[in-house]
């Protein structure tokens, strides 16, 4: 029976959880394959702790050389995560003719463009499924499963670390810290969780389902971000009494002229879905990706979106792919991003100012007569038209929170309303703006 070698870079919570199955499902994946995954050498900085598993059977170092140059690995896995030393290692593996697996969202949003055509060029293939969704295989949906659509949009609740601290935050009034340091514990949370909570890990993710949807190159530096730093328990409280429940969302549309695509529009940031959507009842640590198309209509893909299981198990269905059409079958593989090498594009990214949607505003006033009357013409001035508006109780410094949805209006619009506003004196400069979005299943 043929067999394939494998050698780990990174043995943390996912290096683990890969090891742990290509030890104990060893006999279940030969008999998918026809063929043996062993794994013969791991590198690590800390060889000492005791992760649970008889590691005696493989080469153990902390020199990724002894890995990524081997002559005895075919299929090196990368999951130490962030830009470098990872984009090194995985080049100088695929410069010695091996395949590549890895879980760096960061890695393949950055430097994917660089790694794929190396990925080519020495008959490999490199593999990055776990990198969005955790373990949920949306990637091969989207690459191979809706190959025959036009994709028409893509919604994506892609941090679970962000997931779930807003479902605990909602559900047991816990506190955004607090649950920070839970969702870290349970190994969700990157190394620096700024990357989770300022949605800079969904701005990864979504930049890669963004090139493989549209057949665009991937454009992280150009994804509109913002986190869930500045959301508070009573944004979530307001949200729910208008009808919605705060999610961080990943969106990405094309944008056609003449029926051809020439710019696509992405964006993340904590957005209002309604409370009856199923996605707003994809809560903790699960994701949520929706594919729409121009012939499979929506599709919706959930699964755990983080934790040492649900992404090894993702790394090793990478694997499992790669095994199956390893040595000299890798051009049987589908594209990485799904379209020929040759036929993506450079689309423009949408500018910011032209993003059109409704909105969710939290505007602390000073409880005076005219003051709503004075930010609604503002509004008016800008044809901004209102879909609901809540005034809460008086704080002690007489200021009041007011909570308005507005109807769809363009981004630029929006921002040169609220500069207008923050002007007036009765009211205070930190608006609370959030992106509402009703399209989602
Ligand atoms: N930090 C990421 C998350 C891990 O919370 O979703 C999975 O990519």
């Amino acid at each position: 029976m043929t067999e394939i070698r494998v050698g780990l870079l990174g043995l943390g919570t996912i290096g683990t959880g890969v090891a742990r199955i290509l030890i104990e499902q060893q006999e279940l994946i030969s008999r998918r394959l026809g063929k043996t995954v062993r794994l013969v050498a791991a590198v690590d900085r800390d060889l000492d702790r005791d992760r649970g598993l008889d590691l005696s059977a493989v080469r153990l170092s902390d020199d990724a050389n002894d890995v990524v140059t081997a002559d005895d690995v075919d299929l090196v896995v990368e999951l130490i995560g962030g830009y470098e030393p990872a984009r090194s290692f995985v080049a100088t593996a695929l410069e010695h003719g091996k395949h590549v697996v890895t879980a760096n969202k960061a890695l393949v949003a950055k430097h994917g463009e660089e790694l794929f055509p190396l990925a080519a060029s020495n008959g490999v293939a490199i593999g990055f499924e776990a990198a969005v969704g955790g373990g949920i295989p949306c990637l091969k949906a989207l690459r191979e499963g809706c190959a025959a659509n036009a994709v028409q949009s893509v919604y994506g609740i892609l941090n679970g670390t962000c997931n779930f601290i807003l479902t605990k935050m909602e559900l047991e009034g816990a506190d955004y810290a607090d649950v920070l340091k839970e969702a870290q514990q349970l190994g969700y949370a990157e190394a620096d969780p700024t990357f989770d909570v300022e949605g800079i890990d969904t701005a990864h993710k979504l930049s890669i389902l963004a090139a493989m949807a549209f057949g665009s190159k991937i454009n992280f530096d150009e994804v509109f971000t913002e986190g869930i730093s500045k959301i508070t328990a009573a944004d979530i409280e307001s949200a729910a009494e208008l009808g919605y429940r705060i999610k961080l969302l990943g969106i990405a549309k094309p944008h056609a002229e003449n029926g051809e695509v020439t710019q696509v529009e992405m964006r993340v940031h904590p957005t209002l879905v309604p409370v009856a959507s199923q996605i707003a009842q994809v809560s903790d640590s699960y994701n949520a990706v929706q594919v729409s198309g121009d012939f499979v209509e929506h599709t919706l893909y959930v699964g755990r979106g983080a934790g040492e299981r649900p992404t090894a198990s993702a790394v090793v269905a990478d694997i499992m792919d790669i095994a199956r059409v390893a040595p000299d079958g890798v051009n049987h593989l589908a594209p990485p991003m799904g379209f020929a090498e040759a036929e993506r594009r450079e689309l423009k990214t949408l500018p910011v100012a032209d993003i059109e949607c409704e909105y969710y505003l939290r505007l602390m006033v000073q409880d005076e007569p005219g003051v709503i009357a004075s930010v609604t013409s503002i509004l008016a001035d800008h044809r901004i038209s209102l879909e609901a508006m809540s005034q809460k109780e008086r704080h002690a410094s007489h200021a009041v929170a007011v909570v308005m949805l507005t109807h769809e209006t363009t981004e630029g619009n929006l921002q040169a309303a609220i500069s207008r506003i923050v002007g007036l004196n009765a009211v205070e400069d930190d608006v609370l703006i959030l992106r509402k979005e009703s399209a989602v299943l």
